[in-house]
Formats: structure tokens, C-alpha cells, sequence
């Protein structure tokens, strides 16, 4: 078996709320988070898996949540889908229907690179890219922006999501050059994939 990792999984959709009653989220479902910590503790690792929206419900407060786990950590797996704007103002009452015509958002703040300030050198980061157009350039730039060590890049349309049980398409792209693509690829045989590549990645790591 490998050398005991400490994980650090976060998973599943964001929650922003606009009053009692509505709230601004997106089609995650959190299938992906469940097959990554069956995986994690298959191959024997430490996991402290952070589940959106029932541990931290807001991107706001998942931010507040991991900054104070992300110390303890020797990899992060970043694969919420943190909704990248909320409400701009929470209303304790029920709008009413009437007033709904417009909401204003304003922009939530990027986790991973908040995270990536105070990475540690010993610390590896795993994430995720949905992308329409231009797959690879942009994971690659969510790579060098959020100093990923590794990428799961998903293509998403209208016809194709990677959302729920099914197989998709990814490719798990590494900082250090080349990688792999999967036409088709069932999520459990991924996050297999990823576990196995972080701990191949990780025993070349320099210490702290
Ligand atoms: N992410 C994050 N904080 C956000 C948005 C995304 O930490 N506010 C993380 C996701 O968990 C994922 C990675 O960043 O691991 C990429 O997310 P993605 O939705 O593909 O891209 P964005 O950075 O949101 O950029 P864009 O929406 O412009 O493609």
C-alpha cells in the first residue's frame, strides 16, 4: 500500500441565498466527492471530506471553513462547484414576484486561488475545469492561476454535461507536463485514477 496521505475533499454545489425562500445554485450533484472518498479510503488515506451545501452552505463560508482546515493538509481535492456570484443583497422577507424582474449579484471569491497564497511547498492541489471552448488552454491557465498540481478538465454544453451518475469525458492534466484522456469514463474509475496519480506525484514531492 502507499504512504498515508492526509486529504482534504471538498465536494458538491454552493448555495447562495436571495431571501427565505430562493437561493442561486448550480447542477452539481456531489457524485463525483462520493466516488473520490470511496476511492481515498479504499487505498487506505486520511480523509476529511467537507460536503457543500450541508457543512458549508455559501461560497463565503466554505472559504471561512477551509482556511482553517487547509493547514493540516498534504493534498487538497477541490471538486465543489463554488457558485462564482451570489445575491448582492440576502432579503430576510420573501420578495415578492413582482420585484424579481432584476437581481443583482455581485462576485464571490475564488477559493483555490485564495487557498493557493499560503500553499506550502510539501502541498498538493487537485482541481477541477468545466470549460465550453478551448479545454486544455483554459484548464492550463486554471493550473498556473490556482497552482494546481493536477486538472480534471470536463468539457460541458448543453447536450454533454458531466453532471450525475453517468460515464463522461475528462482529461487529468499534471503541472509537470503531458496528459491523460478518457473518451469515456465512469466516475468511480476516475477518481481512481486521480488517487492513484496524486500518490505516484506526491512520493516525488520535496518535504516542507
Ligand atoms: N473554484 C473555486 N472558487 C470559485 C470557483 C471555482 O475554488 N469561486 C474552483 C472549483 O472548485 C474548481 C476550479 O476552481 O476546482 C475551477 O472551477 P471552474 O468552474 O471550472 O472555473 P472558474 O475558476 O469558476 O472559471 P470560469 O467560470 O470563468 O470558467
Amino acid at each position: 500500500m502507499p504512504k498515508r496521505i492526509k486529504f482534504l475533499l471538498v465536494s458538491g454545489p454552493t448555495r447562495e441565498p436571495l431571501d427565505p425562500v430562493r437561493y442561486l445554485t448550480n447542477h452539481s450533484t456531489g457524485v463525483m466527492g462520493q466516488r473520490l472518498f470511496e476511492a481515498l479510503r479504499r487505498r487506505g488515506h486520511a480523509v476529511d471530506w467537507v460536503r457543500c451545501p450541508e457543512e458549508a452552505g455559501t461560497a463565503l463560508e466554505l472559504l471561512g471553513v477551509l482556511r482553517r482546515k487547509i493547514r493540516g493538509c498534504d493534498a487538497l481535492i477541490m471538486a465543489a462547484a463554488v457558485c462564482d456570484a451570489r445575491p448582492a443583497r440576502f432579503s430576510k422577507d420573501k420578495i415578492k414576484k413582482r420585484a424579481l424582474g432584476v437581481i443583482r449579484l455581485v462576485k464571490n471569491p475564488d477559493i483555490l486561488a485564495a487557498l493557493a497564497k499560503k500553499k506550502k511547498r510539501s502541498q498538493f492541489f487537485v482541481g477541477f475545469a468545466l470549460e465550453s471552448k478551448g479545454l486544455l488552454k483554459h484548464a492550463r491557465d486554471k493550473m498556473d492561476a490556482k497552482r494546481l498540481d493536477l486538472v480534471i478538465a470536463q468539457p460541458v454544453t448543453v447536450k454533454k454535461t458531466p453532471f450525475g451518475g453517468g460515464n463522461l469525458e475528462a482529461y487529468v492534466i499534471r503541472r509537470s507536463g503531458g496528459h491523460k484522456h478518457f473518451a469515456s469514463v465512469s466516475k468511480k474509475a476516475l477518481a481512481g485514477f486521480v488517487v492513484r496519480e496524486t500518490e505516484k506525484l506526491l512520493a516525488r514531492w520535496p518535504s516542507s
